[in-house]
């Protein structure tokens, strides 16, 4: 293991388990710090830990990497990056104030005893739910095409706004440290055996009835290669990404299907033929990722 070391959090997840299997192909030594073991085949020890408890945030930041029987002679030291997915990933899990200490709390923590221990790189899992239209009370429109960073967003659950709240976080420490820390607004996170299941069928046939998910996705695999590039490019300061994949999740170009259905949302640049409304052009240019996973490779119905 001579690869950077990083400490994950959230690795017994859905995606955060992907996004392990995915960097551990890039030679990264990882520690998972969650409430619940991971499965035994992701081959990476976890400390069994609560994030949004701050003295144990700050003792598993500096901890070893594994278990060792015995210890290395040397004391052990902080990692090169944190990345943090450990979260409540939907409202109605949990009562809303729940949901939001929960994810806020932890999100502070983690990012605060990160900063203070002198971690340079923190990576965090936000969402495209912060564009207020997955969870949002009714029917709320985009306010324009391709969905950016740059929008105004004002969501209205309890989930999105503790995404959102962390996004802030995020931009306050960078701020205050000086270090790098990018929040991924991922999309619906796709498994590699979800692409025939009935949601991705519901998104290709039925589209017009997909507008919460702003007809874009996420592949669980390349959300990995995207942690990857976050832990090799530096240098960025605070930075929000949509961390999702290149194309639109149906067989319509962009442009026309946005312009037929929502014809009084304006657009602000010409879109590519197929690309996703909630745009990955700033993750793609700024952080050299390249899609791997596109769901016409596996989609079959
Ligand atoms: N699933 C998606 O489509 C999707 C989309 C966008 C963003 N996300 C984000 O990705 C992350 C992972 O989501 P997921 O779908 O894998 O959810 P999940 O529930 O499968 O995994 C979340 C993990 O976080 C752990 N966890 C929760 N609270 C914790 C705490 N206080 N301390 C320690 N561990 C804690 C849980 O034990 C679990 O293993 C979340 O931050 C979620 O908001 C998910």
């Amino acid at each position: 293991m001579g690869g950077k070391r990083i400490i994950f959090t959230g690795g017994s997840g859905k995606v955060g388990s992907h996004v392990v299997r995915k960097l551990l192909t890039y030679d990264y030594e990882i520690l998972n710090l969650d409430m619940a073991r991971a499965a035994d085949d992701l081959g990476i020890h976890t400390i069994k830990s609560d994030v949004t408890d701050s003295g144990q945030v700050f003792s598993c930041l500096n901890t070893y990497m594994r278990m060792g029987e015995p210890f290395p002679a040397e004391p052990p030291r902080i990692p090169d990056a944190v990345i943090h997915f450990a979260g409540i990933p939907t409202p109605m899990i949990y009562s809303d104030g729940e949901t939001f200490k929960n994810n806020v709390l932890g999100m502070h923590n983690i990012i605060e005893a990160a900063c203070k221990m002198g971690i340079k790189k923190i990576i965090i899992a936000s969402s495209v739910t912060v564009y207020g239209v997955a969870f949002g009370q009714g029917n709320i429109e985009y306010p324009s095409f391709p969905i950016t960073e740059d929008l105004d967003v004002n969501p209205t659950d309890p989930y999105a706004l503790s995404k959102i709240c962390g996004e802030r976080i995020a931009r306050s420490f960078a701020a205050r440290f000086g270090v790098d820390i990018y929040c991924l607004r991922i999309g619906r996170v796709f498994e590699p055996d979800e692409y025939n299941g009935e949601m991705f069928r519901g998104y290709v046939n039925e589209p017009e009835k997909w507008f919460q998910h702003g007809w874009s996705y996420t592949d669980a695999r390349d959300l990995g290669q995207m942690c990857h590039r976050a832990i090799e490019v530096s240098g960025l300061g605070y930075q929000a990404f949509n961390a999702t994949n290149d194309t639109i999740t149906n067989h319509h170009q962009s442009v026309d299907f946005l312009k037929t259905l929502y014809p009084h949302i304006p657009h602000t640049r010409r879109m590519h033929e197929n690309e996703a409304p909630i745009t990955n052009v700033k993750i793609k240019s700024m952080l050299g990722f390249h899609e791997e996973h596109p769901w016409r490779a596996y989609f079959t119905s």
